[in-house]
Parts: C-alpha cells; sequence; structure tokens
C-alpha cells in the first residue's frame, strides 16, 4: 500500500496540488489524468522522492520495492541491452559494479578482500549468480530475442527499446511500477501488448496517459487531478466519465425521485460491469466495479466542449467521392500509388499507412495539394471541410482576434453574438475570445479549427490527426461529435478510441497499392486475411 498524508506542493505562487490524502492498494491500476501542467508528472517525482512536497509524507508499506519505466527511450543508447535491464534493480546493480572494480585491482588489500567478502554474501543473498539469467528470461518473455541481448540500445527500433525499458523496471519483481505516459511513439501492436501484460500485473500501478482505450482495458480506477485537488474514482476512464455524466445529468432534472435515480445507477453499473465482463482484461476492472458504492459515484466538475457537426448546410445525394489512380511521388519516393475508391454517402473511413503519406493523400483530397498522378471528382452536392495535420497558415502571421479570425469563415451569419456561440461551445468566453489568435497554444488553436469546422456546416469531414494538442475532454467531445455526424467523413488518428469507434471503413495506402476493408480498426488489426494481403501486396514489383 502507498499512503499519501496531508500532501500539498506550491511553486512560488503557484499551487499545485493542497490537502491531498488517498491510498494506493496492491491490485489496482490507477490511471492518472488532469490537464496539461496539472501535476500528474510531478505527482509520480514525489511519490518516487525525486521531488520534495512542500508539507505532508508518502509512506509505502515495508520492504515494497518501486520501479519505474523511463520515458526517456534515448537515455540507455549507449549502453548494451542486457546491462539495461539488470541496471533496473539500483541495489543490485550497484554491488554489482563495487564487486566488479576490486576484482579488477591490481594491488588487492586486506581492506579490499573484507569488502569483497561482504559484497560477495550480499550478491549470492539477492540471488546475484541468477541475474543475467532471469533478466533474459524476463527480455524472451517481453519479445526480446536472445540475439538482440547483446547489441547496444540505440541499434534497436522504438517498439523494442520500449519493451527492454520495461524489462528493465520489472527486473526483479518491483511491488509497484509507475508509468508516465507510456503508449508515446509506440505502435499499436505494441499498445495492445502492453495493456494485456499490465492487465495481469499483481503489484500496483500508477500510469499517467491519455489513450482512451489503453485507460480503459488497464485501469481499475481513475485518479483525477483537477484544481491543485486529486480525488480516487472506482471503475476506468469510460465508467468514469459516463457515471459522472449521468450523475451530472440527475442533478439537473431536480423533478426525479430519489428511488428513480438510485435504479438508473445501478441499472448503469450493471450494463457496464456486463460489458467489462466480456473483455480479455476483465477479472481485476469486474471487481473494482463490484465494489463500487453508489455515493462514490460523483458527477464530474470538468467541462466538455461541445462539438456537432450536423447542422450542414445542405444533405449530400449519393454520389460523393470516385477517386482513379491516384499517385504521388516525392523526390523519387513513392508516398502512395494506384489509389482507387468509391466512397459511399455516410462512410466513415480511417486511412491507414506512413504517416507522412497519409498526410499527403488527405491534402490531395481537400484540394490543398495539386502535385499527384491520377483524379477524382467530389459529388456536385458535397462540401468539404478539411483540418489538415499542421494548421500553421490559419495562424501565423494573423494579427486578428478569435472572433475576427473565426467570423472571416462564417459562410453567411456575420454577427459577434453568433460567432461568439460557437467559440463559447470550444470553451473560449468573456475576455478570452479577444485574445490574439497568433499567441494560441496547440490545444486551443486545435480548438478554433474544430469551431471553424462547424461553422462550415460541411457535408464531409477530413481530418488529419485531430486529437493532436488535445486535452481528455476535447478528445472525448471530438469522439462524441463524430460518432453523431450523419455524414461522411475520412480522417486518421493515432487514438485508438476514436478510430474504433468512429470508421466503419479502412483504408490503408502503400507505395504498392491500398487495402480497402468495410470492417472496424479492431478487426482490420487483428485479420489475418488483412496481414496476408499486405504482404503481398508489399512483395509486387
Ligand atoms: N521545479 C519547478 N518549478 C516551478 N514550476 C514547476 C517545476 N516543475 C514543474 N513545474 C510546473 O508544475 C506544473 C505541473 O507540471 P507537470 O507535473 O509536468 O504537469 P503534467 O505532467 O500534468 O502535464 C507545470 O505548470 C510546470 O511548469
Ligand atoms: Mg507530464
Amino acid at each position: 500500500m502507498i499512503t499519501v498524508n496531508n500532501l500539498s506542493l506550491r511553486y512560488g505562487k503557484r499551487i499545485l496540488f493542497e490537502d491531498v490524502n488517498l491510498k494506493f492498494t496492491s491490485g489496482n491500476c490507477y490511471g492518472i489524468i488532469g490537464a496539461n501542467g496539472a501535476g500528474k508528472s510531478t505527482f509520480l517525482k514525489i511519490l518516487q522522492g525525486d521531488v520534495d512536497p512542500t508539507t505532508g509524507q508518502v509512506t509505502f508499506s515495508k520492504g515494497m520495492r518501486v520501479a519505474v519505466l523511463k520515458q526517456n527511450h534515448f537515455e540507455f543508447d549507449e549502453i548494451p541491452v542486457m546491462q539495461t535491464v539488470l541496471m533496473g534493480h539500483k541495489t543490485l546493480w550497484a554491488i554489482m559494479q563495487e564487486r566488479e572494480a576490486i576484482y579488477a585491482k591490481g594491488d588487492f588489500t586486506e581492506e579490499d578482500g573484507v569488502r569483497a567478502g561482504e559484497l560477495e554474501n550480499t550478491f549470492g543473498e539477492m540471488d546475484g549468480w541468477n541475474a543475467e539469467s532471469s533478466a533474459a528470461e524476463l527480455l524472451s518473455n517481453l519479445g526480446i530475442k536472445e540475439n538482440l541481448h547483446t547489441k547496444l540500445m540505440k541499434e534497436l527500433d522504438g517498439n523494442q527499446k520500449v519493451r527492454v525499458l520495461l524489462a528493465q523496471a520489472l527486473f526483479g519483481n518491483p511491488d509497484i511500477l509507475f508509468l508516465d505516459e507510456p503508449t508515446n511513439d509506440l505502435d499499436v501492436t505494441t499498445i495492445n501488448w502492453l495493456e494485456d501484460f499490465l492487465a495481469d500485473y499483481q503489484g500496483i500501478i500508477l500510469v499517467v496517459s491519455h489513450d482512451r482505450h489503453f485507460l480503459d482495458a488497464v485501469c481499475t480506477n481513475v485518479v483525477d487531478i483537477d484544481y491543485s485537488k486529486m480525488t480516487i474514482y472506482s471503475g476506468n476512464y469510460s465508467f468514469w466519465y459516463q457515471s459522472s455524466q449521468l450523475v451530472a445529468k440527475q442533478k439537473a432534472d431536480s423533478n426525479k425521485k430519489a428511488e428513480d435515480r438510485i435504479k438508473e445507477l445501478q441499472d448503469f453499473i450493471r450494463r457496464f460491469s456486463a460489458n467489462a465482463s466480456k473483455s480479455r482484461q476483465a477479472t481485476s476492472r469486474k471487481k473494482a466495479l463490484d465494489k463500487i458504492n453508489l455515493e462514490d459515484i460523483k458527477p464530474s466538475s470538468r467541462k466538455y466542449p461541445g462539438i456537432q457537426f450536423n447542422n450542414v448546410l445542405r444533405e449530400a445525394g449519393n454520389e460523393i467521392l470516385h477517386v482513379t489512380d491516384l499517385s504521388k511521388t516525392v523526390n523519387g519516393e513513392v508516398l502512395f500509388k494506384n489509389v482507387s475508391f468509391n466512397l459511399k454517402k455516410g462512410d466513415k473511413v480511417a486511412v491507414l499507412g506512413n504517416s507522412i503519406a497519409v498526410s499527403a493523400f488527405l491534402a490531395v483530397l481537400a484540394g490543398e495539394e495539386k502535385d499527384y498522378k491520377g483524379s477524382f471528382t467530389w459529388g456536385v452536392t458535397t462540401n468539404v471541410a478539411n483540418i489538415p495535420n499542421d494548421n500553421t497558415r490559419f495562424f501565423e502571421g494573423v494579427d486578428a482576434n478569435l472572433i475576427d479570425w473565426l467570423r472571416q469563415y462564417s459562410p453567411d451569419e456575420k454577427d459577434e453574438t453568433f460567432i461568439r456561440g460557437f467559440l463559447g461551445r470550444m470553451l473560449f468566453s468573456g475576455e478570452e475570445v479577444l485574445k490574439k489568435c497568433n499567441v494560441l497554444s496547440g490545444g486551443e488553436k486545435m480548438r478554433c479549427m474544430f469551431s471553424r469546422m462547424m461553422l462550415l456546416r460541411a457535408n464531409v469531414l477530413i481530418l488529419d490527426e485531430p486529437t493532436n494538442h488535445l486535452d481528455l475532454e476535447s478528445i472525448t467531445a471530438l469522439n462524441n461529435g463524430l460518432t453523431d455526424f450523419k455524414g461522411t467523413a475520412l480522417f486518421t488518428s493515432r487514438d485508438h478510441e476514436l478510430v474504433e469507434t468512429i470508421a466503419n471503413r479502412i483504408i490503408e495506402i502503400t507505395p504498392k497499392g491500398i487495402i480497402d476493408k468495410e470492417m472496424d480498426f479492431d478487426e482490420y488489426i487483428k485479420s489475418e486475411r488483412v496481414a496476408e494481403q499486405r504482404e503481398q501486396l508489399l512483395k509486387m514489383k
């Protein structure tokens, strides 16, 4: 168990934490969420003893050993894989180092002899003789084959490095595992693998993540950092979100009888629990849900942006888009080739592939990129709104406040109150709308782009990594908006949950041709037929 008592932390006038009292218990996985800068990483550093709190204490049950999954994938680049893993057990590693240094000495004093004896003893007690073989076994279990164990870390690819760093963290069976945004830069296969691994892990896990699919797969509890307070909730991210929305809705409806409210909540928990028990990593999450008290469910004080795209200027007809033999080559390198397909009305297509190729492909269809071969035609009733990967050109050198910025995109209505309404839905209110658009943060710019997209009232949406820089609330709002959208969409996203819940069709573009399947994302990544087709395709001349 980890107990946090009366914790507070101030940086100058800024209060990061105040009056934090929490307990973390074995067998649970805690997902830490909160806005950028809320203090998630700092909280993990306090628990590790790397940052001293202003007041309060953190205590661990006796003998508990903590391990951390390193965030910096390059930290061990010059070190061999095997040694990187051994370094994970700090005490043992220090003994190994000292022992080696003594034996390397030319003149071996009596003192050295005594010290060497002591070290040998502790080394033996810590099962040091088996350290290498158990590290090797751990690596192999994590999918790092023996031929890689002697290589330097820098010779491994990003996904392999994370596996080694995880082996480092797990070496010597720690009781507590800390992970700070572990899914950044990982491919979907490695993330799935990490989800399975953590779901089976017996110790205490604290993990910071913005990845909803990952949080849902591993967490038994959500730890919310909001306005310097920290609160633990039971259940995974979706449970936290949906249950707190439900309670907020019940609160707003003052006519509802108390017993009706309780019944509605109980039904909700039952349905959620039934779904949880169907998933692979069910046991621990199911247990967490079974223990929930109705009083534990509190309405969220968080504000969600309102994203919805259904108020279109006109509905599209049945002709949406014909693409014939579309290809693009940059400096002799083929980005995509022989892309042909028809879009059906209402299709929501996730485009997969090399991210540069996918961005170029979406830019071509959006009419932004003119250098390509082949052809495409949009249906006459379609109108397309686009959120490109790089939105610099919308903001750089533009000296307008948010109202004037957005007004220029409004097809008809130019009234300030009307424009403010769209900014308000994206949580820009009061004085904030008078900010200059070129000073905005990445997340704020993205929110402006959504205001613009809603205002354009298009019946076809193109979105290239729309969750970049967004916080969890905005991602959730975007996800809801796209789920409800009745028009047609082409998009690409690293957010697993978004792709899984939105796309009814997947188009993967490669330098040799495309794979085009009407299925959802999870089905697609697991499909052996798709994997075979990809292999055949890439073999082609
Ligand atoms: N040593 C420090 N001195 C002053 N401010 C700091 C220090 N370390 C972090 N901060 C600030 O504390 C806040 C929380 O940072 P962090 O824990 O990294 O946030 P998160 O991981 O939730 O995004 C940030 O605003 C950061 O700038
Ligand atoms: Mg952080």
